[in-house]
């Protein structure tokens, strides 16, 4: 993968916060349609990663762009709807609301009939509306999450929320999806489902995935490519064979405690 082909060109990142060097001259290319993993012991800088490259933090050096725009100069809305969407690694459902309503809110910046129009009730807003509510039953679909559109999304168990906040992601119509830690307090029945979506949003959907993750089997069983992160610094990149056969990544991470 050149840099000059890369969906997501990262180069040179390097981020402080007080005396901690979080991210050091990061350099990463993921190309269009690749499930690019980034590992890496607690702490090394993979959220750090996904903060920068969805314009909530500002890097102290590097350049992030995605489809030829650069990224840095803009703000974390504007970045969503050039077609880069995330869930986090805390899972975040919007609480008393209906799972159906939390997908909605993810297509809220896609929608273009104005507060006014809408609050008028004019027939192109409810139109669109109608549309929408559709399109998100499509999204609960996708996930797994039919059954579920009605029921309160605080409710459900912790692997149904992280399959909302993946169709929340998904109502932005993305190119690329960052999903930091998927498969965090999932079960493994649940992490071999999670699997299967994650391969088929990229064979099917033919969405690009930067996948955080500290699930070994995951990672290994889904990625293309696979850079490991330590102290801030990337350490190793390869296929997940190469990088697991590495022995300083061995050393520094997929032989330690983790
Ligand atoms: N907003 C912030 N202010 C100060 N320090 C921060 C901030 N965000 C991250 N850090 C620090 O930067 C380092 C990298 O954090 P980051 O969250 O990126 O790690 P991570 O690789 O995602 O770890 P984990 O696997 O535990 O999620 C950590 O030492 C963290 O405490
Ligand atoms: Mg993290």
């Amino acid at each position: 993968m050149t840099p000059s082909s890369a969906l997501l060109d990262v180069a040179g990142l390097s981020i402080r916060f007080g005396g901690l060097a979080a991210l050091s001259d990061v350099d990463l290319a993921v190309g269009a349609g690749e499930i690019f993993a980034l590992i890496g012991p607690n702490g090394a800088g993979k959220t750090t990663v996904f903060n920068i490259v969805t314009g909530l933090y500002r890097p102290l050096a590097g350049r992030v762009r995605f489809d030829g725009h650069d990224l840095l100069a803009r703000a974390p809305h504007a970045v969503a709807r050039l077609g880069v969407a995330r869930t986090f690694q805390n899972t975040e459902v919007f609480r008393g609301l209906s799972a159906l309503d939390n997908v909605l809110i993810g297509e809220h910046p896609r929608l273009r009939g104005s507060v006014i129009a809408a609050a008028l009730g004019l027939p192109k807003v409810r139109q669109e509306e109608a549309w929408a509510r559709a399109r998100a039953h499509t999204l609960l679909a996708r996930v797994g999450l039919a059954e579920a559109a009605e029921r309160d999304a605080a409710g459900l168990p912790l692997g149904l929320q992280k399959r909302l906040e993946l169709a929340r992601a998904l109502a932005l119509a993305p190119r690329l999806l960052l999903l930091d830690e998927p498969a965090g307090g999932l079960n493994p029945t649940e992490t071999q489902e999670l699997m299967q979506l994650i391969r088929s949003l990229r064979d099917v959907d033919q969405l690009t995935i930067l996948l955080v993750e500290h699930n070994m089997e995951l990672v290994m069983g889904v990625s293309d490519r696979v850079a490991v992160l330590q102290h801030g610094r990337k350490l190793a990149e390869g296929t997940p064979a190469e990088v697991s056969r590495d022995p300083a990544v061995v050393e520094a991470y997929l032989g330690g405690d983790e």
